[in-house]
């Protein structure tokens, strides 16, 4: 069976997620750049060891990442997955597990790279937002989709209405994608990321 290493700094919401509907087993650790994050005590009601890796304890970007590749590898993931983990990621790092690391952000990529997503939507007037699953390349927010889900925006939201709807849908989709990738199912090639025999849409 497949072994994912799930990344976060806090809440852990989109890892809670996906513990509860992958197969059991799979999430084979959980590391953390923050000593507070929620995250690490579902891990550790899970009984899933995991690990904290402050940023603040290295000089620089490199030297952080090149510990968390070695704290990764010590697990031999098949994917690593990025959940609410809160570091830029250097070329090195995204070279090393390029076509094995996922990520999640509150929007339809590629609109709203970066932060304050629900807000930025809300400012532009849009009329649908939500969240997407990509494979990380060395563009901040840029990989290639593996999949989206939407909500309307009603005039009635506020940033922390819509960030709530978001999440639950991130809480649908995440799971998905890693049961997906952990069934052998999704591949990233030169041509895109395909899903069975299905090459998928570029973008949203
Ligand atoms: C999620 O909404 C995720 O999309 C976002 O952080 C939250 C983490 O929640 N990620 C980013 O903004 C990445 N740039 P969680 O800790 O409860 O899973």
């Amino acid at each position: 069976s497949a072994r994912v290493v799930v990344l976060i700094s806090g809440s852990g919401s989109n890892l809670q997620a996906i513990l509860d509907k992958i197969e059991a087993g799979q999430v084979v650790a959980v590391i953390s750049n923050r000593a507070d994050a929620f995250g690490l005590k579902r891990a550790e009601l899970a009984g899933i060891p995991s690990q904290i890796l402050d940023h603040k304890g290295f000089s620089d970007r490199l030297s952080f990442d090149q510990a968390m590749m070695q704290a990764i590898d010590t697990y031999q993931p098949d994917l690593v997955v990025l959940a609410g983990f809160m570091r830029i990621l250097s070329p090195e790092f995204v070279q090393h597990y390029s076509g094995r690391l996922f990520n999640i952000h509150p929007s339809l990529l590629p609109l709203y790279k970066g932060m304050h997503t629900h807000q930025r939507a809300l400012d532009a007037g849009d009329l649908e937002h939500g969240c997407s699953v990509h494979f990380v390349t060395e563009e901040l927010d840029g990989g290639p989709l593996v999949i989206q889900a939407k909500t309307p925006i009603l005039t009635s939201d506020d940033a922390a209405s819509l960030q709530e709807r978001v999440h639950s849908l991130e809480h649908i989709i995440y799971p998905l994608a890693v049961d997906w990738f952990c069934a052998g199912r999704l591949r990233l090639t030169a041509e895109g990321v395909w899903l069975d025999d299905q090459l998928l849409p570029a973008s949203g």
